[in-house]
């Protein structure tokens, strides 16, 4: 006989009751991924046929983007070794200490080994790292737009203070604009290149910030007051166009005892479902964050950390690798950017950031006011969205997904899921669509 749970589950309005019965109020509050549900809407109209040109995800479509070949034959020559049982909870001792050499070669760095903590993907360290520095109610910095922040700041329950960036700064924060807020913060959060913007912050912007975060610690350590950590998400800092990637130690070593970074093989090798990142934290921390990624059992697969270790010592595949995945990342990134410029150059409502980073480019289609060819008038973000996605089949991400709330305008476009003659015939359909209305 088959014993069937599924009759006594509860549904509909009872399912509701139920489920908040079961959760705590942080659970019960907790929001999925706004970007994921925008994703999830176009996956449905694709399933159903539709032709849709899709720069939603931050993900990457491997008949386009596949993974060096070098790192996906060193993954199964491991598993057929028979490296496939539990990993050490903060890493392979061969992968923490490639993550040491890589750094020292390409950033100019003598990271110790013993700071490497490795988890699967950039997001457990993040977690990780909020988990450990900030108690409920205390506070957490970062500027918007942003991504997830907020997600990890509820499942804390953090106390977050954003400061809102703007274009003309390519939406970095400026120590202007954080230092009033620097006493308060126990956390300050950055990211560069940054999700959602394809922007980088410059050095000297990265430097006054740091020094400041120095002298708070150097002001806390007389008053007994806990520490300022400066948590530095750079995920994306391989996939830079012509920008130098900066990062906190590199314009001002003496943040090291308070900086935590973040990294993983997820962007930049197109590894996202390999789940291998990591963070390089103080060695007199690193212990919790060991202990803490043990305990969610958020380790990275053994024989990818293992195939990691391998491609990460192999300068030269991968540098062979990145020269051309850089460069297929930038064409489409410039195809987009060029016909937003060109739209602006004629005295369209739009414009684009230049690309500097990461796999994504902001955009600006500020159609608010002008009326559609259905005769409806175009009121909201939301509207734009809606246009582009049914008139010319392409979907974006509103910058209000990243926390910019207001009707800004501003969209992220990503480009790691589509070809790019994909792209040029959406981005063709972009301009009709936008001409016939403006
Ligand atoms: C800025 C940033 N950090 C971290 C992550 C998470 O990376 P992972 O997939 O390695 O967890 C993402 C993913 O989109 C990201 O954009």
């Amino acid at each position: 006989m088959t014993i069937d749970p599924n009759s006594f589950y509860p549904t509909g309005d009872a399912a509701q009751t139920a489920a908040t019965a079961a959760f705590t109020d942080m659970a019960g509050s907790m929001q999925g991924s706004r970007i994921l549900g925008i994703a999830a809407q176009v996956k449905g109209m694709i399933a159903e046929g539709v032709d849709i040109c899709n720069l939603t995800v931050g993900d990457f479509n491997p008949k386009h983007f596949p993974i060096p070949e070098s790192l996906s034959t060193r993954i199964d020559a491991h598993v057929a070794d028979g490296q496939t049982n539990y990993p050490p909870a903060d890493g392979m001792l061969e992968l923490r200490k490639a993550i040491a050499e890589f750094y020292a070669r390409e950033l100019g760095t003598a990271f110790p080994y013993q700071s490497v903590v490795v988890g699967s993907g950039a997001r457990p360290p993040i977690f990780a790292a909020y988990k450990l520095f900030l108690d409920p109610g205390d506070t957490l910095t970062y500027a918007i737009p942003s991504w997830n922040n907020e997600y990890y700041a509820h499942l804390n329950q953090t106390k977050v203070i954003t400061v809102e960036t703007a274009p003309e700064q390519r939406f970095m924060p400026t120590l202007a604009q954080l230092a009033p807020h620097l006493r308060e913060t126990r956390v300050l959060h950055l990211n560069s290149p940054l999700n959602p913007c394809g922007t980088c912050i410059e050095e000297g912007a990265l430097k006054e910030i740091c020094d400041a975060v120095v002298a708070e610690n150097k002001r806390r350590e007389t008053t007994g007051e806990k520490s300022l950590i400066l948590l530095y998400d750079m995920v994306y800092w391989l996939l830079t166009f012509g920008e130098k990637h900066v990062h906190p130690i590199g314009v001002c070593p003496e943040i090291a005892p308070y900086t935590v970074y973040v990294d993983a093989i997820s962007k930049a090798f197109a590894g996202t479902g390999l789940r291998v990142g990591w963070g390089v934290v103080p060695p007199y921390l690193q212990g919790k964050f060991k202990a803490l990624i043990g305990h969610m059992g958020a380790w990275a697969p053994r024989p990818v950390q293992l195939a990691t270790a391998d491609f990460l010592q192999d300068g030269e595949a991968m540098g062979t690798y990145l020269e051309s995945f850089r460069g297929q990342i930038q064409n489409r990134l410039d195809t987009i950017y060029n016909t937003f410029n060109g739209m602006k150059n004629d005295g369209l409502p739009v414009m684009a950031i230049p690309p500097q980073g990461a796999i994504y480019l902001s955009v600006r289609c500020n159609l608010i006011g002008k009326t559609l060819p259905d005769g409806t008038v175009v009121e909201s973000n939301e509207d734009v969205r809606l246009y582009l996605l049914h008139e010319a089949r392409v979907a974006v991400v509103p910058f209000r997904a990243f926390g910019l709330e207001g009707e800004t305008g501003w969209f992220r476009m990503s480009i790691g899921a589509v070809s790019q003659s994909d792209l040029e015939a959406a981005m063709a359909r972009v301009e009709a669509a936008i001409r016939a209305v403006c």
